[in-house]
């Protein structure tokens, strides 16, 4: 990425910053509404690199900030701290060259009203390139308690899941094999500049390790190609629908599995459900945009509260891709590490074991759910279904092999990074 010398980027990084790290906002949310403010893409990709490297790596800058400042910034001053990080960031790990990253710096003090800092934040800005910025240990930007989880369900790889979690990851395209091949997308993306590297396990998934603008991938706009991680492509897999069956997607928003089930099938009857309406409408739009207008009835509803929604007919399949501690992608969302709550944990393990429960009320004799999660915790996993089988006389787990990821209770888990892959848990039940 070339360098802008603009202040405009570092003043917005710092107030989405300023807003995620203090009131609690998410940065998704806060990234959408943001940029577009900024009409050149090299301020919106300095925007994001920055709070990438920031929600990734502010422990090492705090660190800095306690060691070099006399006393902790006071709470009037936070918006101060969120543009001393973004500064910091852009000299490591960003690495944009130190007088462009220096003087904007200095200059976005200035237009946040807080030129009276400006010689401090000159001063911080140029102690961290004379001694550089500490390094800190893997894990250190996790909250203790939820640390301690990982280490103690994953205590062999706690170490890689800390780094991979703070990697960018690459981007996964799932191609809609219903407009093209996967081969010739890659080769159209090759006569487009763009390199692609295929996945033995994915059918339909290309991954860029360098990833672009979704605009300029060809085809986008009329339903060519998806953006969709690895892992979260393998639950199609997983659960093999039938030709024709009659498949729930229970928690589908915003769509993303849903269209490729029918992108493989189109002969499937999907009902795609959600509890959230707007989060729903996404559903028709990434259908719509996928050209996939088959036989697929979307509710918005509470999936647990099948007396409120559901018509006494069987389904062949369900999806429970549950809501989750979303542990497994925080490489995307790396501000999980500053909202998620130990107590989110309890309450979500009880919404998983009642959706579980009711839902298996829905599947056919015979038929199969597939329990999904983006979390590495084993509660929200291996636990969680061990648990389910244990009280469900009529359930059966079927094996998943070695290319969904490590054995995990009856489950599969694939920890994040590997493969290049999101953390993601599988587990298939059988109903007799
Ligand atoms: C992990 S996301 C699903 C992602 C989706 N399967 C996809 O591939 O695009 C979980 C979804 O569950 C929905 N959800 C949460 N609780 C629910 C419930 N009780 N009933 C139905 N949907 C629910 C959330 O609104 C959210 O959209």
């Amino acid at each position: 990425m070339k360098p802008t010398v603009g202040t405009q980027p570092r003043v917005i990084a710092t107030r989405v910053l300023d807003a995620v790290l203090h009131n609690g906002r998410s940065l998704k949310a806060e990234l959408a509404t943001s940029l577009k403010q900024l009409p050149d893409p090299r301020d919106r990709a300095l925007v994001e690199a920055i709070c990438f490297a920031v929600l990734r790596e502010g422990a090492r800058f705090d660190a800095a900030l306690a060691a070099w400042l006399p006393r902790p910034l006071a709470k009037r001053d936070r918006e101060l701290h969120a543009l001393m990080l973004a500064g910091f960031a852009q000299l490591d790990p960003i690495g944009l060259p130190p007088h462009a990253a220096v003087a904007a710096t200095v200059e976005a003090a200035r237009v946040l009203g807080r030129q009276h800092q400006s010689g401090l934040v000159n001063a911080l800005m140029r102690r961290a390139l004379r001694e550089g910025l500490p390094v800190a240990e893997a894990g250190a930007q996790w909250p203790q308690w939820l640390r301690a989880r990982i280490e103690h369900d994953w205590p062999g790889q706690s170490d890689a899941i800390f780094a991979a979690s703070a990697q960018a990851p690459p981007l996964w395209l799932r191609v809609n094999r219903r407009q093209g091949a996967c081969d010739d997308y890659r080769e159209q993306l090759q006569q487009a500049g763009i390199e692609a590297t295929s996945d033995p396990d994915l059918a339909d998934g290309l991954r860029l390790d360098t990833p672009v603008p979704v605009a300029t991938l060809p085809g986008f706009a009329d339903g060519a190609v998806s953006v969709q991680d690895g892992a979260a492509q393998r639950v199609a897999d997983a659960l093999a629908p039938a030709p024709g069956a009659r498949v729930l997607d229970a928690c589908a928003a915003p769509g993303g599995k849903s269209a490729h089930l029918l992108e493989r099938d189109p002969t499937l009857r999907l009902t795609a459900l959600d509890i959230d309406p707007t989060r729903l409408r996404q559903v028709r739009e990434t259908l719509d945009r996928l050209q996939l207008d088959g036989n697929t009835e979307l509710r918005a509803a509470d999936a647990a509260d099948i007396d409120n929604w559901w018509d006494g007919s069987a389904f062949d399949a369900v999806l429970l891709d549950a809501p989750c501690s979303a542990t497994g992608i925080i490489r995307r969302q790396p501000d999980v590490l500053l909202h998620r709550r130990e107590s989110d944990l309890t309450a979500l393990a009880r919404t998983q074991a009642a959706l579980l429960d009711a839902l298996w009320r829905t599947v056919a004799p015979g038929g199969v759910l597939l329990y999904a999660t983006c979390s590495i915790l084993k509660a929200e996993n291996a636990t969680q279904v061990d648990a389910f089988l244990a009280r469900t006389p009529d359930a059966t787990a079927e094996p998943l092999d070695a290319r969904f990821g490590h054995a995990s209770g009856v489950g599969r888990q694939r920890l994040p990074g590997e493969d290049g892959m999101d953390g993601f848990f599988y587990a298939r039940l059988r109903k007799a």
